[in-house]
């Protein structure tokens, strides 16, 4: 596949995502990694500071560009001239949100394509939520997060 948009919170990138991103880059030839910008305004992180750590926790792979858009998927997909959207998917309880986004999403564009795919087992448990609420209590993040992720959630949350 040519482009595909890999479209998410990020609040903030952890292995789960980085999984994903791996593997849609081994499919791609080129993934554009899109922080939503709508729903940053009551994040930890701003849109730039996601971006950002996308960037750097990427920079060792082929094809991966990062960004964020403004306002509906659709619109940005149509935008950027690619040929799918990933969402990773992790068990069934997220099976019922991701259905219903990619069929609305269908509904408003009938190019769209929404292709899943699943991260490795040793990261199906972990979210952006749950790795906030370990940094929030000091607990260990090596396993869930990137290096810098970590450090930037350490110094974020110090601040
Ligand atoms: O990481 P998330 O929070 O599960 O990502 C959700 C995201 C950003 C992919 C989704 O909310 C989105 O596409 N937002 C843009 C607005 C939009 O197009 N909404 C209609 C489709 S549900």
């Amino acid at each position: 596949m040519k482009k595909a948009i890999y479209p998410g919170s990020f609040d903030p990138i952890h292995n789960g995502h980085l999984d994903v991103i791996e593997r849609a880059s081994g499919l791609c030839d080129t993934v554009v990694v899109a922080v939503a910008r709508n729903l940053s305004k009551n994040g930890l992180f701003s849109t730039e500071e996601r971006v950002e750590m996308i960037k750097k926790t990427t920079s060792h792979l082929k094809g991966v560009e990062v960004t964020s858009f403004e306002g509906l998927l659709v619109d940005f997909f149509a935008e950027q001239n690619a040929q799918a959207v990933i969402r990773g998917i992790r068990a069934i309880s997220d099976f019922e949100y991701e259905f219903q986004m990619a069929l609305v999403n269908r509904n408003l564009s009938d190019t769209f394509e929404t292709i899943f795919l699943m991260p490795s087992q040793e990261h199906i448990y972990l979210s952006s939520r749950i790795v906030k609420e370990v940094a929030r209590f000091g607990g260990e993040l090596a396993a869930f997060v990137p290096e810098l992720t970590a450090t930037s959630l350490r110094k974020k949350l110090a601040e």
